[in-house]
């Protein structure tokens, strides 16, 4: 492709211009800090976090790798703890969780919200106090059940009126009783990916508020001797930075609250708001502070409640992305760089890295937009609008679907792509028999493996034909 022209290299015949919201870079070597935790930066080209070069990290660990910034994630809980100091501030172990980064959240003061056996035992094994877990999910099984109440969890959220009966059922077995939440829908569909918005009435999550089923569920929760009846939770969706969505949702569901104290004569003494705090995936994104997300829903919330003449019950929310999306970026080794005619004379560099979907299944699932830059030089190149491919058998196995890189793109260049703290490991997969990378927590110049990298013999451990 010529990239010679008057106006500038953009200009010439056939150049791409990519999606709207993309511009061409000043300088294609320089970071988006928005987009970055908050220790990265450039050292000649080198892209440092938490102190270390990436460059050495790779040569000791090779690549793909995920790198977590442990300073950004502790201090955005922190944000979070601060900014929410009269709520409780479940992390979302969904995001991303593994024993450490579980005492990180207890360390900085959250609580924890699990969503499976599987990360209830992440959290158990990293000694979470069980009073400060919250376990949530559409589709508890009675052993699921039975073990977060012999746990001790503090609060199980319950999703459909079977789930109400086994854990009364368990609770009457082993004469004990149980916090409970009742998970409700408030028929608000957030501004945000289809399948990731989960309030709207049409969908497996929760109970009804306009069908009568929330107000039922919570009648025979209150019923119930064995349960504890602590407050409504409602979860309206993910990466939402409207907070419009919030303020209908949580107008819904005080009302249903100050219903239960009316007509049941029940206060209950808590209410959940769920997480879904956007963060910035590329220069579209605007996310706010946490206090003044904080400053926000507190003032919805309580003009409400002066609107129905009660008495706020004590917030909690769980943010998962907002805490880990950002701490964490994805280190991948060029391999093939393929420039390919389209219609019309444009060329789109395909730039294929050492991993893909297997490590992070947003982009081709939900259409999610990221960025990359070069991790290891300088380029004084002009930048080309590059596709970042990974290297699955699948046409849609994109990583980075439109970003300016140094038309020198090479292979055995080092490339980072930010923000995929959230839902990229926790989403990993084996597919094409991928060894999901390992997890290397950097702070003040020194790197720690949180998560190693599998092993072949991980990939045959479960296959029986194999020993
Ligand atoms: N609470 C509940 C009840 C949830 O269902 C979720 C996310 C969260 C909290 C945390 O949401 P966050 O603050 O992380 O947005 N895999 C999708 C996101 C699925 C979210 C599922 N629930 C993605 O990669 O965008």
């Amino acid at each position: 492709m010529s990239t010679t022209h008057e106006a500038g290299w953009a200009h010439a015949p056939g150049a791409l211009r990519g999606p709207a919201w993309l511009s061409p870079p000043e300088d294609p070597n320089a970071l988006v800090p928005l987009l970055w935790s908050s220790t990265a930066h450039k050292r000649d080209g080198d892209l440092v976090v938490g102190g270390v070069a990436v460059a050495d990290l790779v040569a000791e660990h090779n690549t793909p790798a995920y790198v977590l910034d442990e300073d950004d994630f502790r201090s955005r809980a922190r944000a979070f703890r601060d900014g929410f100091a009269d709520y409780d501030v479940y992390y979302a172990g969904k995001a991303f969780l593994c024993t450490a980064v579980a005492g990180w959240v207890a360390e900085e003061g959250l609580h924890l919200d699990v969503c499976s056996n599987g990360e209830l035992t992440v959290a158990l094994r990293a000694g979470v106090d069980p009073a400060r877990i919250g376990y949530h999910g559409n589709n508890k099984t009675h052993p699921e059940l039975r073990r977060a109440v012999d746990a001790g969890v503090g609060r199980i959220v319950l999703d459909s009126f079977a789930e109400v009966d086994r854990l009364a059922q368990i609770t009457a077995e082993l004469g004990t009783r149980q916090g409970v939440m009742v998970r409700v829908t408030a028929g608000v569909e957030a501004h945000t990916h289809e399948y990731i918005a989960t309030a709207h009435e049409d969908q497996k999550f929760g109970f009804s508020i306009t069908s009568g089923d929330a107000y039922e569920a919570v009648r025979r929760v209150h019923e119930t001797p064995g349960l504890d009846l602590l407050g409504l939770h409602s979860h309206i969706g993910s990466q939402i930075f409207d907070s419009s969505g919030f303020e209908i949702a949580a107008k819904r569901v005080l009302r249903l609250h100050a219903r239960v104290g009316s007509e049941l004569g029940v206060t209950m003494p808590e209410m959940d708001l769920g997480g879904g705090f956007g963060i910035a995936y590329t220069t579209q994104d605007d996310p706010s502070e946490p206090a003044q997300l904080a400053r926000e829903m507190t003032t919805i919330v309580e003009q409400e409640c002066r609107g129905l003449g009660i008495e706020p019950p004590r917030l909690s929310i769980e943010p998962g992305r907002a805490i880990v999306g950002p701490s964490m970026c994805t280190v991948y080794t060029v391999g093939t760089v393929k420039p390919v005619a389209l219609d019309g004379g444009a060329v789109r560099t395909y730039v294929s890295v050492d991993g893909g979907m297997s490590d992070n299944i947003r982009t081709a699932l939900y259409d999610a937009d990221y960025s990359c830059t070069l991790a290891g030089r300088v380029s004084a190149a002009p930048p080309v609008l590059a596709r970042v491919v990974g290297k699955h058998c699948e046409a849609g196995d994109i990583v980075v679907r439109d970003e300016f890189l140094p038309g020198d793109v090479a292979p055995g260049d080092l490339l980072a792509v930010p923000g995929t703290g959230a839902y990229c490991r926790s989403m990993a997969s084996n597919y094409n028999h991928a060894l999901r990378p390992p997890v290397i927590a950097v702070r003040d110049g020194a790197a720690r493996i949180l998560l190693r990298r599998e092993t072949e013999d991980d990939l045959l451990a479960t296959d029986v034909g194999a020993s």
